[in-house]
């Protein structure tokens, strides 16, 4: 088996880690590294022994490379992604996939044609823990699924007034996880969110999003100030509920004993503790589904999976400025329209 020649498009906070993750993954090498700050590209570049460079084209012509990990921040996503898809390379882009969901559309349907692989980095999905919530979840025909988590006071870089920016940037991986465990994408979105309630800049840092699936409620919430507060993840269905627990999982079912009688009966299912990031997990998946050595790219965000998410924060969006809940349909229909679709 060949190794897929990756390139790291950003080398920031997160782009190099993700390099060194690359490097370390058996199906896949690191084989350039660039980012538009010399210096980083450098750093990154001279650590693990790979060319570097301050130009994306400059790369391309000098280097060959099956696929990149793009992660700048998300204003420069679609073009760069664009421009890889468009030269035929596979794509991984960080989470958020691009700024609107337009532009996620336009890619999506683009890799779709050029018969390009695209993922999403929600490598949550990774984790053992959240792989057996997924399946208890979906086992438990799922009423209410929440997930919240709290990152603190984020780094400079993220406070920012987009809408994509602050806790919502956070977030997205918690939106990611409902779509995934629902198995479908929402047909309403409802967000409540608060400006500067603990930092100074203009920025999200507080929000709580409702996803109205039909039979069933997504809860998604967060807030800078809640850092310390533990994680929830749980889901309610019609046979019981089932909660992370740092790495287990509690899960109570009800049994119908008899025709108005119902038992709850509970176990504790261990999963594998993985303390590290799961990104290079996902990486290796990902060569294996590009390769043609998985054919399922589950449980991998796909472009068309990105897209979905990409709709809930366009409603998020839509919801906080107009104070009402919003359609996906609605902007899914007015994209499709611009797009010919
Ligand atoms: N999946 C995760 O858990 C996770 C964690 C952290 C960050 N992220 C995501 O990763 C992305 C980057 O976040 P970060 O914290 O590393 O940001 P950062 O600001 O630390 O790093 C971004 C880097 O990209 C470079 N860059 C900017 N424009 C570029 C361009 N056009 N071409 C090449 N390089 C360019 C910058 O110079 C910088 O070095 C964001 O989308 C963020 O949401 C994901």
């Amino acid at each position: 088996m060949e190794r897929l020649r990756f390139a790291v498009i950003g080398c920031g906070g997160r782009g190099s880690g993700v390099a060194e993750m690359i490097a370390a993954v058996t199906n896949a090498q690191l084989v350039a590294v660039c980012d538009v700050v010399e210096q980083n590209a450098r750093a990154v570049g001279e650590r693990l022994g790979v060319p570097f460079f301050t130009k994306t084209e400059a790369m391309y012509e000098a280097v060959d490379v099956d696929a990149v990990f793009i992660a700048t921040p998300v204003e420069h996503h679609f073009a760069l992604a664009k421009e890889a898809v468009l030269k035929g390379k596979h794509v991984i882009l960080e989470k958020i996939m691009t700024t609107t969901a337009q532009e996620a559309y336009e890619l999506a349907e683009l890799a779709r044609q050029k018969k390009i692989c695209g993922a999403l980095s929600y490598q949550l999905r990774f984790y053992d823990v959240y792989r057996k919530w997924w399946a208890v979840g979906q086992s438990l025909e799922p009423t209410l699924i929440i997930s919240s988590r709290h990152p603190g006071i984020m780094p400079p870089n993220y406070l920012r007034p987009d809408p994509w920016a602050g806790v919502v940037d956070f977030l997205s991986h918690d939106i990611d996880l409902v779509y995934w465990v629902a198995g479908r994408e929402p047909s309403l979105v409802t967000a409540i969110g608060y400006r500067s309630t603990v930092v100074v800049q203009d920025t999200w840092d507080t929000m709580t999003i409702l996803l109205d699936f039909g039979s069933m409620t997504g809860l998604v919430y967060s807030a800078m100030a809640g850092g310390g507060l533990p994680s929830t993840h749980a889901v309610i269905g019609r046979k019981g509920n089932v909660r992370i627990e740092s790495d287990s999982l509690s899960v109570h079912r009800f049994v119908r004993t008899n025709a108005d009688r119902y038992e709850r009966q509970w176990e504790r299912l261990d999963t594998e503790p993985v303390k590290e990031d799961t990104t290079g997990l996902l990486v290796q998946h990902f060569s294996d589904w590009v390769q043609g050595i998985v054919k399922d790219p589950f449980p991998l965000s796909t472009f068309e999976d990105g897209y979905k998410v990409m709709l809930i924060h366009d409603g998020i969006a839509e919801s906080l400025k107009a104070r009402q809940t919003i359609s996906l349909e609605h902007i899914h229909q007015r994209i499709a329209l611009s797009q010919g679709g």
